[in-house]
């Protein structure tokens, strides 16, 4: 149960209004007082007397509403948040140029922006979401320091499938709770993804497949619900879509020297260790029988006949703790097999979990991310083996174990 808190809560003409409704129910029954200002196309969702007798006060749905009152002054002044759900595209667009023709654009102008939090949660159609006006008003907004929110990918009211969807009330309610009214520091959380890339020369490296977009997808769902996320990342690796604290890691040793410096530099809660971490890297190359030493200002000639020698790395997950300034760093180990067989699969994850520092491994297998079944098998040392999961839920099971205490607030969909 929350202390009372003054939410703002803004709403637009949107099929989703009555998913806003689920959302404004919740956050008054966590003993929020909640105030609801709407544009006039709301009211083709939903019944003004409805909104009035839940909230217990009037929606104000006008500029001079009350003659001349200064309600698009006080209101905001009133508020430690304010929320805009669900936000149309019109209203999106119309913030983005600073209009005051109606209630909604005259509190966004006149709101303490930087102050105190701005959350938007988009819902639309797949091309209204996409349309150039609106992409350019979101990036907008964020650059005033707004918090737009993501959109589900899912069926919409029209029928077709695609992003524009309006988050999960729970979510939303989840996401704002923890991000903005939980008394408790942020969960400072390192995520690696990604390949690295070991030089031969200074055109030839070795690498492996991973893409980083499972790294980024978790660093994303992490910062959605509130977590300081800093993503170490291999240089062509995915991008995140909501973590901006990026840092690009290229081979064995650069990944290794970034770790140790971040870990050793601030303490952290959580390593969350995705990056697909070479088990070699170049000793020696021997082009027509001279031996040399890797060097990126060499160029093999594609004439020479060559062999190479690797050496073996170390492990660096073995280090970590070593490296932090947090003794109780919770490490998070990825392990991707490739076997169909469970006793192999079971072996190699209890191979991580020999070393006591590890609180957690995450596995999938080469053959479901192949079939396109990537679900994902946590072995935790202290809780029984949970069933196969989506990363999603992975994600929130990861967080959990991470931060406790969310039970109430459980994540059911979201698209990140
Ligand atoms: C049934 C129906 C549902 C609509 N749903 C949405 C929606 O989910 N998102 C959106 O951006 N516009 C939606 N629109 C269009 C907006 O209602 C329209 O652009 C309106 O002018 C928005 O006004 P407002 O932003 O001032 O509330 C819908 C229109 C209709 C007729």
């Amino acid at each position: 149960m929350s202390k009372s808190k003054n939410i703002l809560f803004l709403m637009s003409g949107s099929i989703a209004v009555p998913k806003a409704i689920v959302l404004l129910k919740m956050l008054l029954d966590d003993n929020f007082i909640v105030r609801v200002a709407c544009t006039d196309s709301t009211f083709n969702f939903i019944d003004k007397s409805e909104v009035e007798s839940l909230t217990g006060f009037p929606v104000i749905h006008k500029n001079f509403q009350n003659k001349l009152d200064m309600e698009h002054i006080n209101l905001g002044r009133w508020a430690d948040l304010c929320l805009l759900c669900p936000a149309t595209a019109n209203t999106i667009n119309h913030l983005s140029y600073g209009s005051g023709d109606n209630i909604v654009g005259t509190l966004f102008l006149a709101y303490e922006l930087g102050k105190k939090p701005f959350v938007i949660a988009p819902a639309m159609n797949t091309q209204m979401y996409h349309n150039p006006a609106t992409r350019d008003s979101i990036i907008k907004l964020k650059n005033w320091g707004l918090d737009v929110l993501p959109t589900n990918f899912g069926e919409l009211a029209c029928g077709e499938v695609g992003e524009g969807r309006l988050l999960e009330p729970d979510f939303i309610f989840s996401y704002i709770k923890n991000r903005y009214f939980n008394g408790e520091p942020k969960k400072k959380i390192l995520i690696t993804a990604g390949a690295t890339k070991e030089s031969i020369d200074g055109v030839r490296f070795i690498t492996n497949f991973s893409t980083g977009r499972t790294g980024a997808k978790i660093a994303d769902q992490l910062t959605l619900l509130g977590c300081d996320v800093t993503l170490v990342k291999a240089t062509s690796a995915s991008l995140p879509k909501y973590t901006s604290n990026i840092i690009n890691f290229t081979d064995f040793n650069s990944l290794n020297q970034t770790l140790k410096n971040e870990l050793s530099s601030s303490s952290h809660d959580a390593v969350i260790m995705t990056a697909a971490i070479s088990d070699f890297s170049v000793d020696k190359l021997v082009p027509n029988e001279q031996e040399v030493k890797p060097d990126t200002d060499l160029k093999i000639s594609s004439t020479d006949d060559l062999s190479i020698k690797l050496k073996k790395n170390f492990k660096i997950i073995n280090n970590l703790n070593s490296y932090s300034k947090n003794k109780n760093l919770k490490i998070i180990a990825f392990k991707l097999t490739k076997t169909k067989d469970q006793k192999t699969q079971i072996n190699a994850v209890d191979k991580i979990l020999s070393n006591p520092d590890i609180h957690m491994v995450i596995h999938n297998d080469l053959n479901d991310i192949e079939s396109n079944n990537h679900k994902f098998n946590i072995f935790s040392r202290n809780s029984e083996n949970l069933p196969r999961l989506d990363l999603q839920a992975a994600t929130n099971t990861i967080y959990d174990s991470i931060q406790i205490n969310l039970n109430q607030n459980k994540i059911k969909e979201t698209q990140v």
